[in-house]
């Protein structure tokens, strides 16, 4: 049911938003929407090479992914790692942890690089899963932490969101206080799929009591696209000495470097050394190692994933503004919205408009996740939105 190549109006209709947003993202009106021309000039690939989808080349906005591409310097930095890569980054290794930790304002002994976050999420939750301990997750979160949970036989604790699926973080300090063992605390801000933020007034003084034999991980995979005053990074903490937080980062999201495989923890060294017992030693891809360091030294191309970001997010939320379809606050590169039509015949249709959208996330029910692409994707999916509605699909 792939109504839109026959649909010749609906297409143009589309093209005629395309241009007027091509406008805005190189002309003057970019100042007027926030997007400065300075972060422009390195508009990387994807941004100014839309392709209206197809069969072949979906618009993928499945999997939280950053559709910008590496910033061109990431990129070029990828492709000479190729000629040295059948050394090991050793020095390489050394220079993007000292980078990271000036970043973090902490000593390099608090840094461990990762094979993305999710190596890091593995390895602290083999490091704190001895004989009756537990991990504590708020029931709509990101699985990650449950799924190696289970695999290293961990009780997992899930406990009740509030309304709007916020954490409960009440009857997370509950499920702590009741469980006679150790017990390991994973915290998403902001979270996943939801895309809302957790206030660090709630956070700080809950790591600040040390609760006895507690341990939190703090995963801020999609901290650098959040707007909301009341977020704040636990990073500050640990550069205080705080040894009950480990903090997980990911170069996949700002820094479109999904599929390079970067990431790393922020903690005191008694924790980085537990960690460093789980990880296979440091042995991040050459490829990845250089590019992240590229990426690092390009504050314009950080500045302009921000800005697409915050525009794809505009684009998006005045669609479902229009259509009156409810959505969280989005503090991520993510909108978690909600349906009047079951999950599977949305996504159906997203599909044979050759749009990947999100899967279902249990326990919302009837609540779809759609990662933002770049802003011309975005008001293509806008479009498809609104001819949606005239179809009465949404
Ligand atoms: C909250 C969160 N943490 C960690 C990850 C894993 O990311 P990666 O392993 O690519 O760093 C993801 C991926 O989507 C995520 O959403």
């Amino acid at each position: 049911m792939n109504f839109m190549p026959n649909d010749n109006k609906v297409v143009d209709s589309k093209r005629r938003s395309l241009l007027k947003l091509s406008g805005m993202l190189m002309g003057s009106a970019a100042v007027a929407t926030g997007l400065s021309k300075p972060a422009f000039a390195v508009a990387p690939t994807g941004a100014a090479t839309f392709t209206p989808p197809g069969a072949d080349n979906p618009i993928r906005i499945n999997f939280n992914e950053n559709a910008l591409g590496m910033s061109p310097k990431a990129q070029a930095a990828a492709r000479n790692a190729v000629a040295k890569a059948h050394r090991y980054a050793k020095a390489e290794i050394t220079a993007l942890g000292q980078k990271v930790a000036e970043y973090h304002q902490i000593s390099p002994s608090s840094i461990l690089l990762t094979a993305g976050s999710s190596e890091g999420i593995r390895a602290a939750v083999e490091a704190w899963s001895p004989l009756g301990s537990q991990l504590v997750i708020p029931e709509l979160t990101y699985g990650d932490g449950e799924h190696f949970a289970n695999i290293a036989g961990m009780k997992v604790t899930k406990v009740k969101a509030l309304a709007n699926w916020a954490f409960d973080i009440a009857g997370m300090k509950a499920a702590v206080a009741s469980h006679s063992g150790p017990s390991l605390v994973y915290l998403v801000n902001p979270n996943n799929p939801t895309g809302t933020i957790t206030p660090a007034d709630l956070i700080e003084p809950w790591i600040k009591s040390k609760p006895a034999n507690t341990m939190f991980i703090v995963d801020e995979a999609y901290a650098e696209f959040v707007n909301d005053k009341r977020f704040r990074s636990v990073s500050p903490l640990i550069a205080q000495g705080m040894d009950n937080v480990i903090l997980l980062k990911t170069f996949s999201k700002i820094h479109a470097m999904a599929g390079m495989r970067v990431g790393y923890a922020v903690a005191h060294p008694n924790a980085i050394a537990l960690l460093e017992r789980h990880v296979a030693g440091e042995k991040i891809n050459f490829c990845g190692v250089d590019a992240a360091l590229a990426s690092m030294n390009d504050p314009a191309f950080i500045a302009y994933s921000k800005k697409s970001n915050d525009l794809s997010r505009q684009i998006l939320l005045k669609a479902l503004d229009e259509l009156q379809l409810p959505y969280l606050p989005s503090e991520g590169n993510f909108v978690f919205h909600q349906l009047k039509t079951p999950l599977k015949d949305y996504q159906q249709h997203m599909a044979d408009a050759n749009v990947l959208v999100g899967r279902a996330f249990p326990p919302a029910d009837n609540w779809c996740r759609i990662s933002l692409g770049t802003p011309q994707e975005m008001q293509w999916v806008a479009d498809t939105l609104r001819q949606f509605r005239n179809k009465g699909w949404v």
